[in-house]
């Protein structure tokens, strides 16, 4: 059990390559048939096989997409402004109400930060340390894609992100996303993030317990496997999901789920005026890929990401980091 005080986060990155020792404990973790699937389809990647997303027609199999989004929009002189809203990363407060919530986590804040793609932009670490100066909180969680690029080596990330969990303190959790290789769990966990691939780990605070599940990626990899860290959570435990994609909603709520944290929609990151997203990559209802949000018993929300994807650009659709702050009482 995890204890609710602080937590090593040396930023030291592992130099040991992949081992075969390494796959036998990501498959115990992960479970050995969800490994199989995802090497085969990191390995697609590398050898530049596919392309994530769906769809028939994908327009960035001949041209790519951050290229052309890029001639977009320098040659409508809107460029610099984008580039600046990526870089203005705002502090979110949502306050939660869950009946089931343990006496003793009333209050409780949960940082979370999430789609970081970290080796999209050398200057986000820098901005992303900026903002989380002076934000307290109890614990820290991870939505997932820590790198941007789907493919080939994932150092650069690693090393960005070890610049900005430098600066995040206590207990700190996460999950790995679509643009994430299963290999760079260790260099995650020498950070002092502990990646929970399709696991539970139960949180005490004077006595009581709030547990925090994680799965792996629904979206591109489909290793996701929700059934598995529930087998460990005690039947009415008042428990928080992480799940890059929100499109796990149905499955969280029929396992009786109390609030799930979410990323990867990057609430749509190139917006219309009022936020109304053009593309979100998830198939979810479009009120599901941003802010808070409910199905049924169900408590959830997406953030729009701290960083962005493709291109280091925002529109109608800024940046954050979100500090959720748990609380009983009756829902209305
Ligand atoms: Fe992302």
């Amino acid at each position: 059990m995890v204890q609710a005080s602080g937590m090593d986060t040396a930023a030291a990155i592992p130099s040991s390559e992949p081992t075969g020792d390494l796959y036998t404990q990501l498959g115990q973790r992960l479970g050995e048939d969800n490994l199989e699937r995802r090497l085969r389809a990191q390995q697609e990647l590398e050898a530049h096989m596919a392309i994530q997303g769906r769809g028939i027609f994908r327009l960035e199999k001949y041209i790519r997409m951050e290229n052309l989004l890029t001639v977009l929009f320098k040659s409508t002189g809107l460029y610099g402004r984008g580039y600046r809203n990526f870089l203005d990363v705002r502090l979110i407060h949502n306050r939660v109400i869950l009946p089931s919530l343990p006496e003793a986590f009333e209050g409780y804040r949960i940082l979370q930060i999430a789609d970081l793609h970290t080796d999209l932009d050398p200057a986000l670490p820098d901005k992303v340390v900026a903002a989380l100066e002076g934000i307290e909180y109890d614990l820290c969680v991870n939505t997932g894609d820590f790198r941007n690029r789907t493919r080939d080596c994932h150092r650069t990330s690693m090393r960005q992100t070890a610049l900005i969990y430098r600066h995040v303190h206590g207990l700190m959790l996460g999950v790995l996303g679509n643009h994430d290789f299963i290999e760079k769990v260790p260099d995650l966990e020498a950070m002092g993030i502990r990646v929970l691939l399709n696991e539970a780990t139960p949180i005490e605070r004077d006595g009581q317990v709030l547990w925090f599940a994680g799965v792996d990626d629904a979206y591109y990899y489909q290793t996701h496997d929700l059934a598995r860290p529930w087998q460990g959570i005690p039947s009415g435990a008042c428990t928080v999901l992480l799940s890059h994609s929100p499109q796990t909603y149905l499955e969280a709520e029929a396992l009786g789920a109390d609030f799930m944290l979410s990323g990867h929609t990057h609430g749509g990151q190139l917006c219309l005026p009022g936020g109304r997203p053009l593309i979100t990559h998830c198939p979810v209802p479009r009120s599901f890929c941003s802010g808070p949000w409910r199905h049924g018993k169900l408590q959830g929300y997406t953030s729009r990401g701290t960083g962005a994807g493709c291109v280091p650009l925002r529109f109608n659709c800024p940046a954050e980091l979100t500090v959720h702050t748990l609380t009983r009482g009756i829902t209305r």
